[in-house]
């Protein structure tokens, strides 16, 4: 049975530890340990959750799968991608939306989705985006079934390396 609900203060350590994990599973055989490891460092500590989650303009939702934390979806309201403006006036951004694998295929992602799209039509978001690694299929099969295209390359800084080969994808809301 699939529970979601939106973190508080008190589920700091289950978003800490899905947001540590997940990503270790997504990327450490692709990027490898220290690259992941370091920006897990800089990125993801229990004071960067803390701060998050007192921050009124960042919300945050924790997916349960049999009683099992699965994974998360973490929203970023007002993050204005430069040079974008021509899309919209108001920007909502997908920051992470990460399933451990156990818990993927199973429409989860999809429930996850839908909250971050209700949360932009009920705030009147004009733009919803994201960015997404290029050779992330899985990831954008998703999002294009949700009515996201590429608007333009992108880039994510993971430690020390600067991976150009990303993404930004987006899609404009109607009013
Ligand atoms: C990407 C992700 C969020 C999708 O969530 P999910 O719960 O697995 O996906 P859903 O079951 O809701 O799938 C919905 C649709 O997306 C597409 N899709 C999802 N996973 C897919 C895959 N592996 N291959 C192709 N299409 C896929 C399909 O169209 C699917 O519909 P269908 O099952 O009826 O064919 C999830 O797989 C995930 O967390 N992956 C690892 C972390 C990651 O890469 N996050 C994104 C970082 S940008």
């Amino acid at each position: 049975m699939l529970l979601i609900q939106q973190a508080t203060l008190k589920d700091l350590s289950t978003l800490l530890y899905l947001a540590q994990e997940t990503f270790r599973e997504k990327w450490t055989p692709i990027d490898g340990k220290e690259l992941v490891e370091g920006y897990i460092q800089q990125n993801m500590q229990i004071s960067h959750f803390q701060n998050s989650l007192q921050n009124p303009d960042i919300s945050f939702w924790i997916a349960f799968w049999q009683d099992k934390p699965c994974g998360y979806l973490k929203i970023v309201r007002n993050a204005i991608p430069n040079n974008y403006t021509h899309l919209g006036k108001s920007f909502l951004q997908i920051e992470k939306l990460y399933l451990f694998a156990f818990a993927q295929r199973l429409k989860i992602g999809s429930e996850l989705m839908k909250i971050a799209l209700q949360v932009a039509q009920n705030e009147n978001f004009d733009v919803i985006w994201l960015g997404v690694w290029s050779k992330n299929e899985q990831a954008i099969r998703f999002y294009e079934k949700f009515g996201f295209q590429k608007i333009s390359n992108w880039i994510f800084v993971m430690g020390d390396k600067i991976c150009e080969d990303e993404w930004m994808m987006a899609k404009v809301l109607p009013n």
